[in-house]
């Protein structure tokens, strides 16, 4: 198959697999194998990349440790997205000098996407010496000869220069979960949306081959896996750079031909993106969740074209009405940024009326945080603190209401749920989610988990149902 994208040659991934090995050797020799321990910050990418760490880890010769307590490796997944997320990664990290003190024969990596923010890069070469392995998500593929290259040099090594990122197949995972399972069908995103650093962390937009990922799902089906997610920053846009025709609606169609007991589900959708086939796809595939994310970050045309998102408030509610005449019951979420830089409060009251008039059924709401080297870091920015906070305020409790009112709306179906763990309310034993992907909690036996059954709502709370099996 002809393609753009960049692939990383079998042999060169053979290579790590051989840096894998020789490191298990060297392990082997220690009185305990040695422990590892993977924490991960921000998406579901950042979940999937950890699945991928782990599984070179293991390979390796290291147990997985669910602590950094006494950890003989330490990796710290990081999130970019807002500086909440950074400084609680510094605050973390900070920390670990105790431990590294104690152990100085302990490696502390730290990866994911503030690692390719070249003024983190810099702090951490000059304020956080404790931290010996830096690397970038472009470069995840390569851990094993990082990770081997400061184990046998005890030098610090950091891989953090711009990367546009390659397709590399082909690695070891160790997924989390036995019933829910992530497949990245691409990476990168070419959006440049003016509040976001992504595009200039993970890269330019590659498509992973439609025959891998399918033989990945068709794999995941055969191991009882029930809900797959199918994950990119821009699920819409996939396919782009291959050849044979393949786009996002006719993966999604393929793997939805696949056989077994389970449900795809997919995240991000790009609205720009999101067409009338995809909408199709998802109302005649029965194993495709009624459920789709579709980010709308404001309600204002003036803010949404500063934010180069690419449509406006008329033709995102269009994409809105086509999907909700293809699917009627569609569970529908969505992200909104409030406190854009520059954004009145009469701008801010055209997203607080879009939610009104689309009735999502949960929203991930964010207040707008400059991140350096995007074009809105570089913006005016006048608006109080306060007055932000005040809009967000009033945002979450018109979405809490709109929940809390969709939620009532269930009491009395049915819903076919996916039993998906134990619940901590000894009341409530079980929890479950909605093929639409609402939490339920219910009681009944620990056997029931990892089956679909029917659920009965009997009642519910602005975040959750109440059900009991039928
Ligand atoms: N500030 C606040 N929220 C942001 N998001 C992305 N960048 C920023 C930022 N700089 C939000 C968007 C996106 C979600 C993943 O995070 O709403 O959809
Ligand atoms: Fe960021 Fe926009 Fe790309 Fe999403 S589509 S990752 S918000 S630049």
């Amino acid at each position: 198959m002809d393609r753009t994208t960049p692939v990383v040659p079998a042999a060169d991934i053979q290579r790590q697999k051989e840096y894998c090995q020789e490191l298990r050797a060297l392990n082997a020799q220690k009185p305990a194998p040695p422990r590892a321990y993977v924490d991960t910050y921000g998406c579901q990418q950042n979940e999937a990349d950890s699945e991928l760490l782990r599984g070179m880890l293991w390979d390796m010769g290291y147990q997985i440790a669910d602590t950094d307590q006494g950890a003989d490796v330490i990796v710290i997944n990081t999130c970019a997205i807002r500086e909440h997320a950074e400084q609680r990664v510094f605050g973390n990290v900070g920390a670990l000098v105790h431990g590294k003190r104690k152990n100085p024969a302990q490696i502390v990596c730290l990866c994911g996407c503030m690692a390719q923010e070249p003024h983190v890069a810099e702090r951490l070469r000059k304020t956080y010496r404790h931290v010996d392995l830096v690397f970038g998500p472009q470069a995840l593929w390569r851990f094993p000869e990082l990770l081997r290259r400061v184990y046998l040099r005890r030098g610090r090594v950091f891989e953090t220069a711009p990367d546009d990122g390659a397709i590399a197949e082909g690695l070891p995972v160790r997924r989390s979960g036995k019933l829910k399972a992530w497949v990245s069908i691409m990476y990168g995103c070419n959006n440049f949306c003016t509040y976001c650093i992504v595009p200039y962390t993970r890269g330019r937009e590659r498509s992973r081959e439609p025959e891998i990922i399918l033989d990945e799902i068709r794999s995941l089906a055969e191991q009882g896996y029930k809900d797959i997610t199918l994950l990119g920053q821009n699920v819409n846009s996939y396919g782009r750079d291959l050849e044979g025709g393949w786009d996002f609606p006719r993966l999604l169609e393929a793997a939805a031909g696949i056989p077994g007991e389970f449900l795809l589900r997919f995240m991000t959708s790009h609205p720009k993106d999101a067409t009338e086939r995809l909408f199709d796809v998802m109302a005649a595939c029965e194993k495709v969740a009624p459920a789709i994310h579709l980010p709308f970050q404001s309600g204002n045309d003036r803010v949404l074209a500063a934010m180069n998102r690419r449509y406006t408030r008329e033709q995102y509610l269009d994409k809105v009405r086509l999907l909700r005449e293809r699917l009627p019951h569609v569970v529908l979420t969505s992200d909104v940024i409030v406190g854009f830089p520059g954004e009145t409060t009469p701008e801010f009251e055209d997203t607080l009326s879009l939610i009104e008039a689309v009735r999502f059924d949960a929203l991930f709401t964010f207040i707008y945080s400059p991140r350096k080297g995007t074009p809105a870091a570089e913006l005016p920015d006048p608006m109080s603190k306060q007055e932000k906070s005040a809009n967000f305020d009033r945002l979450v409790a018109a979405q809490n209401r709109i929940s809390l009112e969709k939620h009532r709306s269930y009491i009395g179906t049915v819903q076919r749920c996916l039993i998906d763990g134990a619940g901590e309310d000894p009341r409530n034993s079980l929890t479950a989610r909605t093929a639409g992907g609402r939490l339920v909690h219910l009681s009944g036996g620990s056997a029931l988990i990892g089956q679909f059954a029917d659920v009965k709502i009997a009642g519910c709370s602005t975040w959750a149902l109440f059900g009991e099996l039928t």
